[in-house]
């Protein structure tokens, strides 16, 4: 019997890794725009670090970690997400001591979750995100939000909805929890076990409960908004204005909680309906976090961030079609020996071509030329590179634009050179149209400074 991937994961590849590394790299570009730094936290950490801050009355910690013992009896985890792990990072390295504060990271990578496999929701995913740390005016939550939605734009994704809440400081939400206690206990014996958990464990948690019978419940739940004290409404109301007046556009949510205890003050959540009516969840999320740094033994500084969901991002963009026709990997050049005595030539051309930047293959068998077509075609690549013993004989290669067939014949010795003509006469486009004083034709994308000059 052949043995298949672990349920809840999948496989990438094929077109399907160029949108992974498309919607990635926009999403690095951009973080590096707004001055975060990469960060590569592993993927192993001790139990204990997300027990203690995703906390102990979250689904996440309760239902869904990968853990184990290793064979030194330790407890590890699989990260379920990266926020706590790059606070341990930032406290073990004693980085808020020996770097200029905010810390600005951005991270990628897979994360674990057991979960219910279903539409856009796996075992096995990848999260972009960011962390600001060590920066307390709220300014510091619209800015990582402004990046999250700036991301989104650029991923052609006009249409996201932004829900955001407060939870407060400390004395907001223990007043609130002591409120939800009060509610929930009168209601508590027909609700689901989780939630008679969640009880005694975190009442905020109940707020999260999907079962349809106490979401009726919790509609009638208290709410944060009558529990904030004047400094929280404040503040909160502070980065509601500063959104406002960036043209940030958002909705207040009062039953937005997040699922994972370390969040204080601002949380966020963002929306995307694709046009087939496809509902992945919260293509990505996040918040404020008060105490996360210092509970993990660091110093009393806050921080914000918010992670994607790769898979659904990845997802709606494929829905909408919106993934731009050229980030599919095609060849530049396929290269055709016609017979064995070709080959050695045919290797040494496709190595010299590789070598100038642009990406080769060739056909390995001795197969005759239109299956080499075919080969080639099915590889997506814009020209072929024949090389016949007669064409040997002469020192030349023909050399064949798939696209609109035309082709010529070059000489071996110049082939480098009319390759790099032809790429630059296809890929130059300047838009300056006749004012233009570079070589280039037309189009949009030219080097030669005309903008600067007519900007002077
Ligand atoms: P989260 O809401 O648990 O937040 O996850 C962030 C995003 O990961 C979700 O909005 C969703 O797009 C994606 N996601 C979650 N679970 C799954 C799943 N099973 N399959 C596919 N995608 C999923 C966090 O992880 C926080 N660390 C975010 C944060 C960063 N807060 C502050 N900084």
């Amino acid at each position: 019997m052949s043995i298949v991937g672990v349920k809840g994961t999948h496989d990438v590849f094929n077109s399907e890794s160029c949108e992974f590394s498309f919607v990635e790299n926009v999403m690095k570009r951009i973080s590096e725009f707004f001055a975060f730094t990469e960060v590569r936290p592993p993927v192993l950490e001790h139990s204990e670090l997300f027990v203690r801050s995703v906390g102990e009355s979250s689904d996440v910690v309760r239902k869904e970690m990968y853990t184990f013992n290793d064979k030194g009896d330790r407890s590890l985890t699989l990260r379920p997400e990266f926020t706590a792990g790059i606070a341990r990072l930032i406290v073990q390295n004693k980085l808020t001591n020996l770097q200029e504060l905010p810390i600005k990271m951005y991270y990628c990578g897979p994360v674990f979750r057991y979960e219910r496999p279903q539409l856009g929701r796996y075992r096995q995913f990848n999260q972009f995100g960011v962390e600001c740390v060590g920066h307390s005016n709220p300014i510091a939550d619209v800015d990582v939000i402004s990046l999250a939605y700036t991301i989104l734009q650029s991923l052609g994704l006009e249409n996201v909805t932004i829900k955001i809440n407060t939870l407060g400081d400390e004395e907001s939400r223990n007043n609130y929890k002591i409120a939800l206690k009060e509610f929930f206990a009168k209601h508590i014996d027909n609700m689901c076990p989780d939630c008679k958990q969640r009880l005694e464990l975190n009442p905020l948690r109940i707020l999260d409960c999907k079962v349809p019978e106490d979401q009726e419940i919790v509609k009638n739940a208290p709410k944060m908004s009558d529990y904030l004290t004047p400094a929280a409404k404040e503040k909160f109301q502070y980065v509601l204005d500063l959104l406002e007046s960036m043209g940030i556009p958002y909705e207040v949510d009062d039953t937005l909680v997040r699922g994972l205890d370390y969040y204080s003050d601002t949380v966020f959540e963002f929306h995307y309906k694709s046009s087939k009516g496809n509902n992945y969840g919260a293509i990505g999320a996040g918040g404020h976090y008060d105490k996360l740094i210092k509970e993990v033994g660091g110093p009393d500084v806050p921080g914000v961030g918010f992670s994607f969901g790769v898979e659904r991002i990845v997802s709606v963009l494929k829905d909408d079609d919106l993934f731009p026709k050229d980030i599919y990997n095609g060849l530049d050049f396929y290269v055709m020996p016609m017979g064995a005595s070709s080959q050695a030539t045919a290797v040494a051309i496709a190595n010299a071509v590789r070598m100038d930047g642009y990406s080769v293959d060739m056909c390995l068998d001795d197969v005759k030329l239109g299956s080499m077509f075919k080969r080639a075609e099915k590889k997506n690549a814009k020209f072929a590179i024949i090389i016949g013993e007669n064409e040997i004989a002469n020192s030349k290669v023909i050399l064949k634009n798939l696209k609109t067939q035309e082709q010529l014949e070059v000489d071996i010795g110049s082939l480098r050179e009319t390759i790099d003509d032809l790429f630059n006469e296809n890929e130059c486009e300047c838009c300056c149209g006749d004012d233009c004083d570079c070589d280039c034709e037309d189009g949009h994308e030219c080097h030669c400074h005309c903008h600067d000059k007519k900007e002077n």
